[in-house]
Formats: C-alpha cells, sequence, structure tokens
C-alpha cells in the first residue's frame, strides 16, 4: 500500500538531512509502529509523506502509495488523497485545530475540501463523527472553539477529522500534550476499534514502545534519522537485534515495574 525507498528529508539547504535512506513498506491492513527518542525524525517521516513540510525542505527519494509515485504530485493532485486516502492524526492538537472556529466548522471544512455537501447538510454528519468517536452530547459540542474542550476532547476531535472522510491509511502521530493515562489508553482503544471496523492500515508513531507492541503487527525503530531495526513485533519482542532496541525494552520494563506499584500504568 504504501512504500518509501531510500527517503531523505532535509529542512534546509547545505544542513544535515533529519531523516536519512528510510526504506519501508506497510501492507494493506497492516499496523505499523514507528518508536525512537525525540528528534529521530518521526514526525519528519510522515509530514515528508503527507507532503506538510515547511517550504524550503526538500526530499529526496521515492515514496509511493498503491503503486503511484506520490513525492513529485504537484499540491492540487495531492490534495485529492489527503484525508480521503491518507490522514493523520496530528501531535499536537491545539496547534492543530484553529482558535478561532467551532470545532464542528473545523470538521465541516474537512467534509467539504472533497464532497460537496450544503452546510446544512454536514451537521448530521459532523455530529455522527463527533459522536463517533466518544464526544458527548455532539449537538452541543460541535458548536464549542477549542479552547472549550480539554485536551483528550481535542484530540477527540482531531481523530474525528482524521476519520470523517474514511481514509485507508491512517497515520497517528502520538500526543505531544500530557494527555493523563487513562485518557491516552482510551483514544488508544477507540483508534484499534476504528481500526478494526473499517480495516483500514495504519502507522503508529509513539516513544512508547508498551503501546506499539501492544497495537502493532511490525516495528521500525528510528535513531539520528536512520532506520535501526525493523521487524515483526513477535521478531523485536524475542530477539531485539540493535543495541538501541535492547535499551528500549528495558527502559520500557524498568518504567513498568515502577508503575505498576503505582497502579498507573499498564506493563508492555
Ligand atoms: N520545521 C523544522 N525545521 C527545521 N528542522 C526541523 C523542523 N522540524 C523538525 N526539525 C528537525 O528534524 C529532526 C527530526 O525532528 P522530528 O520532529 O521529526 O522528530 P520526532 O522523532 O518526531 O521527535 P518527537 O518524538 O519529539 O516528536 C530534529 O533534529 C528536528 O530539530
Ligand atoms: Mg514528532
Amino acid at each position: 500500500m504504501l512504500e518509501l525507498k531510500n527517503v531523505s528529508v532535509t529542512y534546509r539547504a547545505g544542513k544535515r538531512p533529519a531523516v536519512s535512506n528510510i526504506s519501508l513498506t506497510v501492507a494493506e491492513g497492516e499496523r505499523l509502529g514507528i518508536v525512537g527518542e525525540s528528534g529521530s525524525g518521526k514526525s519528519t517521516l510522515t509530514s515528508a509523506i503527507l507532503h506538510a513540510l515547511p517550504q524550503g525542505s526538500r526530499v529526496d527519494g521515492e515514496i509511493t502509495f498503491q503503486g503511484r509515485e506520490i513525492s513529485s504530485l504537484g499540491e492540487s493532485q495531492f490534495r485529492a488523497l489527503r484525508s480521503v486516502e491518507i490522514a493523520r492524526i496530528p501531535q499536537d492538537p491545539l496547534a492543530s485545530l484553529s482558535p478561532v472556529l467551532r470545532v464542528g466548522d473545523q470538521v465541516r471544512h474537512v467534509i467539504q475540501a472533497h464532497r460537496s455537501v450544503s452546510k446544512r447538510d454536514c451537521i448530521p454528519l459532523i455530529e455522527e463523527a463527533l459522536a463517533e468517536v466518544g464526544i458527548p452530547e455532539p449537538h452541543i459540542k460541535r458548536r464549542a472553539f477549542p479552547h472549550e474542550l480539554s485536551g483528550g476532547m481535542r484530540q477527540r476531535v482531531l481523530i474525528a477529522m482524521s476519520l470523517v472522510n474514511e481514509p485507508t491509511l491512517l497515520i497517528a502521530d502520538e500526543p505531544r500534550t500530557a494527555l493523563d493515562v487513562t485518557v491516552q489508553a482510551q483514544i488508544l482503544d477507540l483508534i484499534q476499534r476504528e481500526l478494526d471496523t473499517r480495516g483500514m492500515s495504519m502507522v503508529l508513531i509513539t516513544h512508547d514502545i508498551g503501546v506499539v507492541t501492544e497495537v502493532c503487527d511490525r516495528i521500525i525503530v528510528m535513531r539520528h534519522g536512520q532506520i535501526v531495526e525493523d521487524g515483526s513485533t513477535e521478531e523485536l519482542l524475542r530477539n531485539p537485534s540493535h543495541p538501541y532496541t535492547k535499551q528500549l525494552f528495558a527502559a520500557a520494563r524498568m518504567q513498568g515495574a515502577t508503575t505498576e506499584s503505582t497502579g498507573q500504568v499498564k506493563t508492555p
């Protein structure tokens, strides 16, 4: 479904690439996890796929989606794919929602970017999309501004926006804002449920190797802009080959051990 061949991204000419020589594939229905420390290039990679890099950045290599080269598509051609075929749940809910627009209107804009539906006819679609991601009283909440919602609710609005056009590939970048652990678990459950019912593929980006081992079929470990490990979740759990992957597992086990006693987090 998605294939990257030797993809490198440079933000500014003459600078070191933020990611270099990345090759990976995502099969239909597959859930791929990407883990790695902050700054390892996870979001950069997804921005390259989604044509969401700032101006002046450069992408080398080849990105194909359903057999079609997409990295060289013009903006108007790519727009036809965005959110209908490939959608992203962005990392930063506050920065990703406009503060001056009601959340319902923001969902509507995503719908209307791809379908000619009148403002009035969008209302039931918006309410359905919000209800589906567990937002109570969607007929009231659709009129709320982002700052009137909790962090968890905003994250749900973004998920509703990413799913409303029924994409075939979902790219979920872990929320940067500290959602509390129960909300995080709820959001993850929600995403998994949606994947199951819709049969979508997913790329899940997180720091939490415990989460990926639970959710994903395959795991890629990134470090300093490169892939240091790529294998099935089972393989990696059984036999992590790169020292950094071993470190990640060891750290996750330690965190599991300490938080288990406080009853806050599940052990990976
Ligand atoms: N807009 C930008 N302009 C210039 N450099 C950037 C930009 N965005 C990211 N970078 C750089 O690219 C590298 C990779 O950053 P990226 O955001 O992809 O990391 P990440 O793995 O997503 O980290 P995190 O886990 O903190 O989200 C970092 O060195 C970062 O400073
Ligand atoms: Mg990131």
